[in-house]
């Protein structure tokens, strides 16, 4: 059973398993924000949710396990920009799969949205190859960082998942 556990409701042992997460390099290294992320603004970010309508953020539990998490921001009445990591810290496969789905399954089925957008590493081979399988298409390139990033989408009709 796959559940979505908003980070406002994180306990503070589940907070800081998510910081570790986020730092780690294997996440870090594919973000745009790429420094260490210390415990006091984690809090103070996770606790500016509180009062965000336009982002969400998700650990997602499979049958009590956290696996990864997912955000959506940049909200609107039809579309959002997506993010995700797995648990950097575990050797299971297929977690991009699982946590895709279920982000956009929130997204289209519970906040009726018709879109989804996302922007990625041209580098990011991963994430390009989880991406793809779900239907999204690329729509332009731009760069950020100095480095190629793909912008991607996916309208609610052409959803697999
Ligand atoms: C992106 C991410 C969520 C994917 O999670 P994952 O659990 O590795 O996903 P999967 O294991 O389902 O792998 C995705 C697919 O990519 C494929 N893949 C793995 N390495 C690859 C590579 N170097 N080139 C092409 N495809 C690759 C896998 O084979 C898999 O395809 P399959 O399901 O047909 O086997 C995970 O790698 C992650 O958290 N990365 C760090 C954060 C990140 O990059 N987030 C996205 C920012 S845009």
């Amino acid at each position: 059973m796959i559940e979505l556990k908003n980070f406002t409701e994180l306990t503070a042992d589940e907070r800081t398993m998510v910081l570790e997460w986020r730092n780690h390099e294997s996440v870090r290294n594919h973000m745009y924000t790429t420094e260490f992320i210390t415990l006091e603004k984690h809090n103070t970010f996770i606790d500016s949710l509180n009062h965000c309508n336009d982002k969400i953020y998700f650990v997602v539990i499979k049958n009590s396990a956290p696996i990864g998490v997912v955000d959506l921001v940049d909200i609107t009445d039809t579309s959002a920009f997506l993010g995700l990591y797995a648990n950097p810290f575990s050797d299971r496969k297929g977690i991009g799969r699982i946590i895709l789905r279920a982000l956009i399954r929130y997204a289209y089925e519970t906040l009726h949205l018709t879109a989804l957008h996302l922007e990625c590493f041209e580098e990011n081979d991963k994430a390009k190859a989880l991406y793809q399988k779900f239907d999204f298409i690329e729509t332009k390139r731009t760069s950020k960082n100095n480095k190629p990033i793909l912008c991607m989408e996916l309208h609610r009709e052409h959803r697999n998942a």
